[in-house]
């Protein structure tokens, strides 16, 4: 396992998951806002990258709110996500731009598209057979629309953990393919600790509210992860904080 796991998660290590705004420069000047008159709600229901921020800013200000749901968020920001028209021609453009600077780098793709302070909008680029092992979103919620291609997807919950605090089981909540248009959520109590693989080239728009801050970097953990059943379980693994 360690062997398998170790040559995996180099591919994905964090400086690269981190590394976002170095990777590239900021997206969000391609995002050129349409105004209220250019196209923000099209006759199939879909909207444009400007209604998308517009309505998801909304959604993510109720965080400060002591009403704050994070599941019923959650819900809102995926039905606003499936609604994203994805051939909006600025976002388009980023989608271009993004795989011609990433294509052949190795490794997986972070690029800012909306940076606000209580959300960040994420364009995250797999090539073929990229992955981004089992990691959780300390006190955060995320809504990941895929875009292109189409990625596998497993959700674990934190089930227990020993006194050492690095020793823990997890419980698989979820496993399930992401195509095209489809929407996965996680809050900061559900599904917070994924992994997420690419058999084709994928490109993903990840929606983090609240989004990552020095605090919530710095919490961040990687989790190296048995998988073979604990006790023979299939839905709990064991598990090592990395
Ligand atoms: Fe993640």
């Amino acid at each position: 396992m360690d062997e398998y796991d170790r040559r995996h998660f180099i591919k994905t290590s964090i400086p690269g998951f981190l590394g976002i705004s170095m990777a590239l420069p900021a997206i969000t000047a391609f995002a050129t806002r349409a105004n209220a008159y250019q196209g923000r709600l099209k006759a199939d229901g879909s909207i444009n990258w400007d209604a998308f921020l517009s309505a998801i800013e909304i959604e993510a200000k109720k965080q400060h709110l002591d009403s704050w749901n994070e599941l019923e968020y959650v819900k809102q920001a995926s039905a606003i996500a499936a609604r994203l028209d994805l051939k909006d021609p600025s976002l388009a453009k980023a989608f271009k731009n993004v795989k011609e600077k990433g294509v052949g780098n190795g490794r997986v793709d972070f690029a800012p598209l909306e940076k606000q302070i209580d959300y960040h909008v994420t364009l995250v680029q797999f090539e073929k057979n990229e992955e981004i092992l089992h990691h959780d979103h300390p006190e955060m919620t995320g809504v990941l629309l895929c875009a292109t291609g189409e990625v596998e997807v497993w959700n674990y919950d934190l089930f227990a953990e020993k006194e050492n605090k690095k020793d823990v089981l997890l419980k698989q909540t979820s496993h399930a393919m992401l195509a095209k248009g489809k929407v996965s959520t996680l809050t900061a109590k559900e599904r917070n600790i994924h992994r997420v693989a690419a058999k084709e080239f994928t490109q993903l728009v990840d929606i983090f509210a609240p989004p990552y801050d020095k605090q919530r970097i710095a919490d961040s953990t990687w989790y190296n992860v048995d998988p073979e059943g604990y006790k023979g379980k299939d839905k709990l693994f064991e598990a090592t904080r990395i």
